[in-house]
């Protein structure tokens, strides 16, 4: 059988570990395979979908900034990616193009590794409503969540996730808050599983802590969606919460693209060792 071809769609995916963290797992399995970094500017998306098809491609995984574009060039779309209006995983099946969020899949699944919780009947905050709240808090609320607050320091973009959210999971109670209303914040945090760090804010080593910390419960879950250390962790972590950072999130969004395209069980081991080789030698 001949090699498969996947990729990463991205402007810019230079630094990106998604070839070390997917190599690692075609080759635990023996699937002989390449995963190819494709950066592409915005203009050029739709050509490049072509010729990817054209070319072979098994499927790719999409990033920044492209997983909105890329919803409308598939011909099929997976329900949470639609009301996400995120497109990460795309498998192409004779020609066919099947487009699938899973990012919410992946914090799901980095969730119950890291503090054992499940999704069903949970609350859970999210801080920062960008788009990687956006993708993976409709998964939440379409997984039986009981309630999520969302916390932006712009509300008119949390109200606007929240409306869809309410019209997705009528059941899951959806609430909005600024950064200022610090009462309710800290009800909310006390009711949450976990609170999700959402913002952009610590990708860069001088950043502050994303969250005030003292508006967090000693005994709080956080995870931060940044898979790099960030002043949040230390300070969470040094008040008595549990933490978890970014990686097992991008682990697991990874493993469901790999069992997409391939119809396999994800060889997690391999592929973990894979992403932390990778990110440990700088990536
Ligand atoms: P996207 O993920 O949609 O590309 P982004 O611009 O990267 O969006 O921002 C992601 C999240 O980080 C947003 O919630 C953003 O808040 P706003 O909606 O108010 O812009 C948040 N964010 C970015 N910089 C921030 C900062 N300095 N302080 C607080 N929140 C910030």
């Amino acid at each position: 059988m001949s090699r498969q071809r996947y990729g990463l769609l991205g402007w810019p995916v230079k630094h990106s570990v998604s070839p070390q963290m997917q190599g690692a797992g075609f080759d635990a399995i023996g699937i002989e395979a390449s995963y190819e970094l494709i950066p592409v500017p915005p203009d050029d998306v739709p050509a490049k979908v072509r010729e990817l098809v054209d070319a072979g491609f098994r499927g790719w995984n999409i990033t920044v900034p492209h997983k909105g574009a890329m919803m409308r060039l598939v011909d099929q779309i997976d329900p949470a990616a639609r009301h996400a209006e995120s497109v990460n995983t795309v498998v192409n099946r004779e020609g066919t193009l099947h487009g699938y969020s899973t990012d919410g899949y992946g914090l799901q699944e980095a969730t119950r590794e890291a503090f054992d919780i499940p999704l069903a009947g949970q609350s859970f905050v999210f801080w920062g409503t960008g788009g990687a709240c956006r993708a993976t808090s409709i998964h939440f609320a379409l997984q039986g969540a009981a309630a999520l607050t969302l916390v932006n320091r712009t509300r008119a973009k949390a109200e606007a996730l929240a409306a869809t959210l309410r019209a997705v999971a009528p059941a899951c109670d959806i609430h909005v808050l600024e950064p200022h209303e610090t009462d309710a914040i800290r009800h909310a945090f006390a009711a949450a599983a976990v609170i999700y760090q959402c913002t952009s804010v610590g990708l860069k080593p001088e950043d502050p802590a994303a969250i005030p910390v003292q508006l967090i419960p000693e005994d709080a879950r956080l995870m931060d969606m940044i898979y790099h250390p960030t002043r949040l962790l230390a300070e969470a972590a040094d008040h008595g919460c549990q933490t978890a950072d970014g990686r097992a999130m991008l682990l697991y969004q990874g493993a469901r693209s790999f069992s997409l395209w391939t119809g396999k069980e994800a060889p997690i081991d391999a592929m973990r060792q894979g992403l932390n080789q990778a990110l440990d030698a700088g990536g």
